[in-house]
């Protein structure tokens, strides 16, 4: 059900009555009578709210807006929120803003447009938005980004009360960043409309340098984001009960109704998943991003359920346990889950300030280096196997990341300041080794094959080591099926 005809979209980017831009096709050019345009011209309550409090982390992103201010001085940046993406036809994808954008202005609107203009000391940020809609022109009612169709938008007014920040009408934007003189930088990858009014004016690498600051400036969390995440991770725990709840319907029908109960749980708490959610039985849990989930679930089997909500202010959590289906480990299943937790467990405690990045990493991998000599899987001694790299037949994948608006976050961070850098207080970072034997790994045994367990804790760097923000659920084989056997009743 849409509107019968649109109004242009240009690029992706909302096109509207723009003052630079083409005029509104008026309701008669459309075939509507003159009769019902003014009908529906006219009639309608205003709803303007008045004294809207800002959101509660306003006072944050002015703080974030203002360490941008001061790395670009004299500098226009251009901060856009992305947007909507067709999945079929006239179909769109759900809209998630922009992490840039959202962490600057704490705006979700598709189509919005930050931008940070040059000032005395500094910058004036206004944020470019899609106003309500025009009653008077049919826009609200013909137009497929009408309210009418889209719901009440706020005003600019009113969002500029909410995000505390001046807001002007994002038809106008890309006029006015092509017409402005003087260096400029956009954030890439977001807005197609707004990147091409500027493609003679910016570089990808003076843009580059824009995203990657950004990405570094959320590698500590403030406050705001902590309480944030630990929402998230709290809703998350909640979701993997309800999934443990009903193994009983997944074996009746597949991975799918794990997926859609851990959904069910985000969509009603917070925004989303944060991620695809990875719900493999069996097998399947060694394919590392299984995020089809038709399989069978399977008696026996285990279950790695990677999976986090993601609030409504966009941060995710990122957690995964490997439970028995049928609520107790097998021998081996067991064996290997344990040597993950021990590898967990020493990873964890390599998590406190001043450590390297890589610490937590190192000693994971070290303990699952020790377990799979002590198997005979490797041959020995641990340093060599180490130095390299053997272990990682089964080990895969890196032992964590830092975590936030984005699951893997920060990603565009350098080397330094990331991968080689060194914890701080306030870094939230996941910590989550595996083991994983593919069904046609002829190196291991038999009983090996088709075995994958990983336990993924999102751990924050605290003053004096590390708090896991997720001991909510479970760790230790022991307390998982003690766990499991409460939540089945
Ligand atoms: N869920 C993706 C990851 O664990 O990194
Ligand atoms: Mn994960
Ligand atoms: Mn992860």
């Amino acid at each position: 059900m849409r509107a019968g005809q649109q109004f242009t979209r240009r690029g992706g980017t909302v096109a509207v009555a723009a003052d630079d831009q083409q005029p509104v096709e008026q309701p008669a050019a459309r075939g509507v009578c003159e009769e019902l345009a003014r009908n529906m011209a006219s009639g309608w309550a205003h709803t303007e709210a008045h004294d809207l409090p800002p959101i509660p982390q306003a006072g944050r992103t002015a703080a974030r807006r203002a360490a941008l201010s001061a790395r670009f001085p004299g500098e226009r940046l251009v901060v856009p929120a992305g947007n909507l993406r067709i999945r079929s036809n006239d179909t769109e994808y759900p809209f998630r803003a922009s992490t840039e954008y959202a962490y600057l202005t704490g705006d979700l609107k598709e189509d919005g447009v930050l931008v940070l203009e040059p000032a005395d000391g500094g910058h004036e940020a206004a944020l470019y938005r899609l106003p309500r809609s025009d009653k008077e022109n049919g826009e609200f009612w013909l137009d497929g980004q009408g309210e009418l169709w889209a719901g009440r938008r706020r005003s600019l007014t009113e969002a500029g009360a909410l995000y505390g920040i001046p807001c002007r009408d994002v038809r106008t934007a890309a006029g006015l960043l092509r017409s402005a003189g003087g260096p400029v930088r956009v954030v890439r990858g977001h807005d197609t409309g707004i990147e091409a009014a500027l493609a003679d004016m910016t570089t990808a690498e003076t843009d580059e340098e824009l995203r990657v600051f950004l990405s570094e400036l959320r590698l500590v969390k403030d406050a705001f984001e902590i309480g944030e995440l630990q929402k998230a991770v709290d809703s998350t725990v909640r979701g993997f009960e309800d999934v443990v709840k009903v193994l009983d319907k997944a074996e009746a029908t597949s991975e799918r109704y794990i997926e859609g109960t851990f959904f069910l749980r985000a969509r009603v708490e917070g925004n989303d998943v944060g991620y695809g959610s990875i719900c493999a039985a069996g097998p399947h849990a060694c394919t590392l991003h299984w995020v089809r989930n038709d399989g069978d679930v399977r008696s026996g089997d285990l279950l790695l359920l990677d999976a986090g909500v993601e609030t409504h202010s966009l941060y995710t959590a990122d957690v995964t346990r490997t439970l028995p289906i049928n609520g107790t480990y097998t021998d081996i299943q067991r064996k290997i889950y344990d040597a993950v937790y021990a590898s967990q467990e020493a990873g964890i405690a390599a998590v406190k300030p001043g450590a390297k990045f890589r610490d937590f990493h190192d000693a994971s991998q070290h303990v699952l280096a020790e377990k799979l000599v002590e198997w005979g899987l490797l041959e020995g001694p641990v340093e060599r196997v180490l130095e390299l790299g053997l272990q990682r037949r089964w080990t895969l994948h890196g032992t964590g990341h830092m975590l936030g608006m984005d699951v893997h976050d920060c990603a565009a961070a350098r080397r330094e300041a990331y991968v080689d850098g060194t914890l701080e207080p306030g870094m939230c970072l996941t910590v989550e080794p595996g083991l994983y034997f593919q069904t046609d790994d002829l190196t291991v045994p038999e009983e090996y094959r088709g075995i994958g367990v990983r336990i993924e804790d999102d751990i924050l760097v605290t003053e004096d080591g590390n708090r896991n923000m997720s001991a909510g659920l479970p760790r230790t084989s022991t307390e998982v099926e003690a766990w499991m056997a409460r939540l089945k009743g």
